[in-house]
C-alpha cells in the first residue's frame, strides 16, 4: 500500500445510483443492488431549478428506507438545501450532500453543523468546473466531498478527466482525509484514475443498473479500484 492511501479514507464504498433504476421497480433494483454487493444507494434529488431535471422527493426516500438495508446517500441538487435537508433527514437519509455552488444562498457551516448534529453525515459537492479551493473553509465540517465527474442533471454522461486535479489538491494540498466521492460516467474504464487521485466512494448509475451481471460489476468495480487506490 502506498503511503498516501495512508492518509485518507482507504475503505472503497461502490454506490449505485438509483437514477439508474427502475422508477417503476424501485424496492426490487434497490435489493437486487444490495444483494450485488453495492454499499450504499445513491440518491439524486433534483428539483428542476439548481439543475434542469427533476427527480424524486422526501415522499419516494421515506418509501425505499423501509425497504433498504444499505444507508441513503442523498444527494441534493436542489436551490435550497436549508429549506429541504432536514425533511430529508426525516425521510431516513444517512448523509446529505449539498452544493458549493449555492453557499452564497445560505449559511453553509450552519446547515453542514446540523445534519451532523442528526447523527447523518455530511458532504459538499462541486461542480466540474469548480476550483476545490472554494471547500477549503469547510473540510473540518465535512463527513465527505462529492467531486462532480460531469455536469449534474444526468445519467449517463461522460466522464470528464480534469476534474482529478481537484481530487489530488484535496488530498495532497489540503490534506483532506475524509471521503472522497467521485459521481458521473463512472465504470470500468474511469473507476482506477479516480482511486489513483484519491477518491474511495464511487458512484455509478449507468455501468451497475446497466449491466446484465450486477454483482460481476460490482466486483469489477470495487477490485478496479481498490488496486488502484493500493498504487496511489
Ligand atoms: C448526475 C447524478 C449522478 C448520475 C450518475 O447529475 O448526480 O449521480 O446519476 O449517473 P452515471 O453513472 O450514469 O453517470
Ligand atoms: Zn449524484
Amino acid at each position: 500500500m502506498g503511503a498516501m492511501s495512508l492518509h485518507w479514507a482507504s475503505v472503497i464504498i461502490i454506490a449505485p445510483s438509483l437514477l439508474a433504476a427502475d422508477f417503476a421497480r424501485l424496492a426490487e433494483d434497490l435489493r437486487r443492488a444490495e444483494d450485488a454487493g453495492a454499499d450504499w444507494h445513491h440518491v439524486d434529488v433534483m428539483d428542476g431549478h439548481f439543475v434542469p431535471n427533476i427527480t424524486i422527493g422526501p415522499p419516494v426516500v421515506a418509501a425505499i428506507h423501509e425497504v433498504v438495508t444499505k444507508p441513503l446517500d442523498v444527494h441534493l441538487m436542489i436551490e435550497d438545501p436549508w429549506k429541504y435537508a432536514p425533511e430529508f433527514l426525516d425521510a431516513g437519509a444517512a448523509g446529505v450532500t449539498f452544493h458549493i455552488e449555492l453557499e452564497d444562498r445560505g449559511d453553509t457551516r450552519a446547515l453542514l453543523r446540523d445534519i451532523r448534529s442528526r447523527g447523518a453525515r455530511a458532504g459538499l459537492a462541486i461542480n466540474p468546473d469548480g476550483d476545490v479551493k472554494r471547500l477549503a473553509p469547510y473540510l473540518d465540517e465535512l463527513d465527505m466531498v462529492l467531486v462532480m465527474s460531469v455536469f449534474p442533471g444526468f445519467g449517463g454522461q461522460k466522464f470528464i478527466p480534469g476534474v482529478l486535479e481537484g481530487v489530488r489538491a484535496l488530498r495532497t494540498s489540503f490534506g483532506f482525509e475524509g471521503d472522497i466521492q467521485m459521481d458521473g460516467g463512472i465504470g470500468p474504464s474511469t473507476i482506477e484514475a479516480c482511486a489513483e487521485a484519491g477518491c474511495n466512494v464511487f458512484v455509478a448509475g449507468t455501468a451497475i443498473y446497466g449491466a446484465g451481471d450486477l454483482a460481476e460489476r460490482i466486483a469489477l468495480l470495487r477490485g478496479s479500484a481498490e488496486k488502484a487506490s493500493a498504487r496511489a
